[in-house]
């Protein structure tokens, strides 16, 4: 039997095809509050956009703990055979909602672990370093690489004044500039935590932790020129892909790897490990699996399920904390805060972000749209007399730690014996990229150039290009003069 449409409260209604009149031809009646209901309804059907990645997709999967790092972490979801269910959003950078999705751009590779002791999230991209290491830098980096204030276009100039006046830009630009600048589809590309991180062991020893997540379908992507085809044929090719995978049961998964740093190798090492715009060798540092993290479902309503999705680095687990990464410290606020303001106070009792396996007793209570609670009888203060939950000292071990200098200072990183700005984009260049990829990012970034910068940053550009690589850098020059 076909069910009967209803109003929003349960109410049969008459009609979804005339709205009430006086009369035929007469005005429309007020009190049709089924009409209002569905008018108003519909004016308030979106949440704003997220500020940054704000096209994106999502699933939900496993993760399966397959290795055993147990002597670097007690955090219970990588305990040895813990299955932990989560949820992935995946996204682009600048491009607004509808925006195609194989623009060349990192990939937001965000992700959710409902874990036993609380939601843990790791809140990353598809590539290893970013553009900046402070996050004062944060809101001017996304105004230049959105819109101009005055046409509402993308500019080029305005991107790479930007990226040339900040040289720690080189490394992620060059990431961005190359092959994985564009992923064939968001299955064939790794993930990363980027930020160095903390583990804490049962013994309350602690260790720094970089996490990869690496893909099992192959690395695989796309040259410009096909990337440039497919946003035109289909602006949701990414999205499509990945739910048309997941419904055929094609599901993708990846291996959780982490590097491990004794925290008394950190002072010397010669890179600063906790600057974001660097790697750690993996010589140095080897990657140790960690399990297999599979998408196998599909969400059931895209909005409720993704669009609502509220993933913050703030949500960490025991075992798990925070490093002297600037930016990570930087991002522990910027997250839950834009969740208070794009979903609302009451953000962490909605489905896809609510602890499923873990339970909450907070004294937080009330605001808008507030549906979870505690027992009436639960005391709503502490301390009390009367057994309502209370906060364990002795998780202050959980806050993690580390030694630093006690004079307030706006400074830079203390700078290790390799650190500068290019020294690892020039090795990506060199050593990790073959002929065909350092052809096909010439072209790319001659391509990008030849979009509109114009002079005093152009020529910086190539001056840019020649500290990454000397040779890599005259042939940009080469490549963009011919076409001026
Ligand atoms: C989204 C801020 C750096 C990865 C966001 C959002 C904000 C933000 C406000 C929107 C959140 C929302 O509305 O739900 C910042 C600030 C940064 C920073 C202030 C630097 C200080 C980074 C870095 C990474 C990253 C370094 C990756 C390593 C992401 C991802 C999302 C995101 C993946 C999308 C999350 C989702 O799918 O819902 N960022 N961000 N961000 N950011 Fe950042």
């Amino acid at each position: 039997m076909t069910k009967a449409t209803t109003t929003n409260s349960g109410a049969p209604v008459p009609s979804d095809n005339e709205s009430l009149t006086a009369g035929a031809q007469g005005p429309i009646l007020l009190h049709d509050h089924y009409l209002i209901e569905k008018l108003a309804h519909f004016n308030r059907e979106r949440v704003p956009e997220r500020v940054v990645h704000a096209k994106g997709t999502g699933a939900f999967g496993e993760l399966v703990v397959t290795g055993d790092v147990s002597r670097y972490t007690k955090a219970a979801l990588f305990q040895p055979g813990t299955r932990t269910e989560s949820l992935v959003r995946f996204s682009t950078v600048a491009g607004e909602q509808g925006s195609p999705d194989t623009w060349r751009d990192p990939r937001g590779f965000a992700v959710k672990f409902y874990t036993t002791e609380g939601n843990y999230d790791i809140v990353g991209n598809n590539t290893p370093v970013f553009f900046i290491k402070d996050p004062i830098k944060f809101p001017d980096f996304i105004h230049s690489q959105k819109r101009l204030p005055g046409s509402g276009l993308r500019d080029a100039t305005m991107q790479w004044d930007f990226w040339t006046l900040r040289p720690e830009t080189a490394h992620q630009v060059t990431w961005l500039m190359g092959d994985r600048g564009i992923p064939a589809t968001l299955r064939h590309m790794d993930g990363f935590g980027s930020h160095t991180y903390q583990w804490i062991n049962e013994a309350g020893e602690r260790f720094w932790v970089k996490y990869h997540f690496k893909t099992d379908q192959g690395i695989k992507t796309l040259t410009q020129a096909e990337a440039d085809e497919l946003a035109g044929k289909d602006a949701d090719y990414h999205r499509r892909d990945l739910y048309e995978a997941i419904e055929r049961g094609d599901h993708p998964s990846w291996t959780l790897k982490v590097q491990i740093m004794p925290v008394a190798e950190a002072d010397n090492y010669r890179f600063n490990p906790f600057d974001l715009t660097k790697v750690w060798s993996q010589q140095d540092y080897p990657l140790i699996e960690v399990g297999r993290w599979t998408l196998n479902r599909n969400p059931a309503n895209f909005f409720v399920d993704i669009e609502q999705a509220a993933f913050a680095p703030s949500n960490v687990v025991p075992g798990i904390a925070f490093s002297p990464d600037k930016m990570l410290l930087g991002r522990v606020f910027a997250y839950a805060d834009a969740h208070r303001y794009r979903i609302g106070a009451n953000h962490a009792q909605l489905p896809p972000n609510r602890a499923k396996a873990a339970p909450v007793n907070s004294y937080s209570q009330d605001g808008a749209m507030r549906s979870g609670h505690n027992a009436a009888s639960v005391p709503v203060y502490a301390p009390n007399s009367f057994g309502g939950p209370h906060a364990d000292p002795a998780r202050a071990i959980d806050d993690g730690a580390w030694a630093f200098d006690p004079t307030m200072i706006r400074a830079g990183y203390v700078t290790h014996r390799e650190d500068n700005d290019f020294a690892q984009a020039g090795t990506l260049v060199r050593e990790v990229m073959d002929d065909d990829q350092r052809d096909r990012l010439v072209g790319n970034v001659a391509g990008h150039i030849l979009g509109g910068v114009r002079e005093p940053v152009l020529s910086r550009v190539f001056d840019y290009w020649k500290s990454v690589d000397a040779e890599l850098g005259k042939r940009i020059e080469v490549a963009v003069r011919e076409q001026l």
